[in-house]
């Protein structure tokens, strides 16, 4: 039995993805196997928080090196560049000195906005290649996990911070109390915690179930997050709409009473309530549409390959551990996968062992079929490398639906 991370309800289970290794742990043939472990999502129909039921210790989940930079996405550039905009537009006061403490910052994507406004900025990330790639650009940045003393420790050298910011953090961390009540020590009165997360609605919209692997161990709706912000003597605000990560919410919270509630978080409530998200209907369909989508895309990687068409992969994302997995899916359906992250090259992708390359000797190596792993930067991805259609290659999508694209 499982107990809710937020409130303690028992948690009512919804599917069993199986045994899953780490989504990160790309390795060499010869490095050990990755540590797994028995992926189940659960709901808890009191508070609304769609979650995973057991996670993998920390110690194998993070090593404290981080295989991705965001800023290597032209698209996630820009996209920090707005959200720190719109941070800058819920200060009325333009003339006060304001801080900014960005929780997991990466390569310092989201503050080099800050650096760049002359903003007092913080950036806390745990592993020390990200935290370096900040300095070296003048992002200022410090090694560790937010927490109790972290907050104490920025309070006492740098003040109470006026807008803590998260981008694809907080679902990572388990003690989602902890963290709401650490960032409300942190926050001024008025402060102002923002962060974005892939959206529950979202996934179970396009049935885009990759979205779950070890690290992301919650998926928040805006009823989840005014439940856990409410328990932790915080209050939801405003939520906003983001196209990122195949679609997520910027949540907006505050000390209560402190900011007015929007009319967009009381629409995003209702849409929610009306939806059903206290209701078991909902994660039981989709339960259903993830076992059919591993059947479709199943049946379509069989019967290219009794074809004799050569299928690769494109991006060797974290979330392609678990639709491969799911799937189970290796080196017999899809050869190899290309990636553009120098450190992924030459390993093997965790459980599958399906080889990764560069996108050059892909070209090379001139597959048939891609499956479109990075599937939230379809867009970006398929303009640039409208080259490979030229070519002969067709992309497969699995999100919303499994097909091959025209
Ligand atoms: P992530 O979804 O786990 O953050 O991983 C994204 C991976 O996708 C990363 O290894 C880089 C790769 N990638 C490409 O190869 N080409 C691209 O255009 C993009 C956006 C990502």
């Amino acid at each position: 039995m499982h107990l809710c991370r937020s409130c303690s309800e028992t948690l009512t289970p919804i599917i069993n993805f199986g045994t899953m290794p780490i989504a990160n742990y790309f390795r060499e043939h010869s490095d050990p196997p990755p540590a797994t472990f028995e992926m189940q999502a659960l709901v808890c129909l009191g508070c609304s928080l769609f979650q995973l039921g057991d996670q993998p210790l920390p110690e194998d989940m993070f090593n404290g090196y981080y295989p991705f930079y965001t800023g290597l996405s032209k698209h996630m550039r820009q996209h920090f560049s707005s959200a720190f905009e719109s941070i800058l537009e819920l200060n009325q006061d333009k003339d006060k000195d304001i801080f900014i403490v960005e929780i997991g910052c990466n390569d310092g994507t989201f503050l080099e906005n800050a650096l760049k406004n002359g903003v007092r900025h913080l950036g806390v990330d745990p592993s020390s290649n990200v935290v370096e790639k900040c300095q070296s650009k003048g992002v200022n940045a410090v090694k560790g996990f937010f927490g109790k003393e972290m907050a104490e420790k920025i309070i006492q050298n740098h003040g109470q911070a006026n807008y803590v910011f998260a981008a694809n953090v907080i679902c990572h961390i388990p003690n989602v109390n902890e963290i709401f009540i650490n960032i409300g020590k942190l926050l001024e009165h008025d402060g102002v915690f923002v962060f974005e997360e892939p959206y529950l609605f979202s996934m179970l919209e396009l049935v885009s179930f990759d979205q779950l692997y070890d690290e992301h161990v919650f998926m928040f709706s805006a009823t989840s997050v005014k439940n856990i912000a409410k328990l932790n003597n915080l209050e939801l605000f405003d939520v906003e709409k983001q196209q990122t990560h195949g679609g997520s919410m910027r949540y907006f919270v505050g000390k209560i009473g402190q900011h007015q509630i929007s009319r967009r978080l009381e629409e995003c409530l209702n849409y929610e309530d009306e939806s059903g998200v206290l209701n078991l209907d909902i994660y039981k369909k989709f339960a259903e549409n993830c076992n059919k989508k591993k059947t479709e895309l199943n049946n379509l990687l069989d019967s290219l390959k009794n074809a004799g068409k050569k299928v690769a992969g494109y991006a060797a994302t974290s979330k392609s551990t678990t639709i491969l997995n799911f799937c189970e899916i290796d080196s017999n359906l899809i050869s190899f996968i290309s990636d553009s992250t120098p450190d992924k090259i030459g390993k093997i992708t965790p459980g599958s062992g399906i080889p990764i390359i560069t996108h050059e000797e892909m070209i090379i190596r001139k597959p048939d079929y891609l499956v479109l792993f990075a599937w939230n930067h379809q867009r970006e991805i398929l303009s640039k490398e409208d080259r490979l259609v030229n070519l002969g290659i067709s992309w497969i999508v699995f999100v919303p639906e499994v097909k091959i694209l025209d």
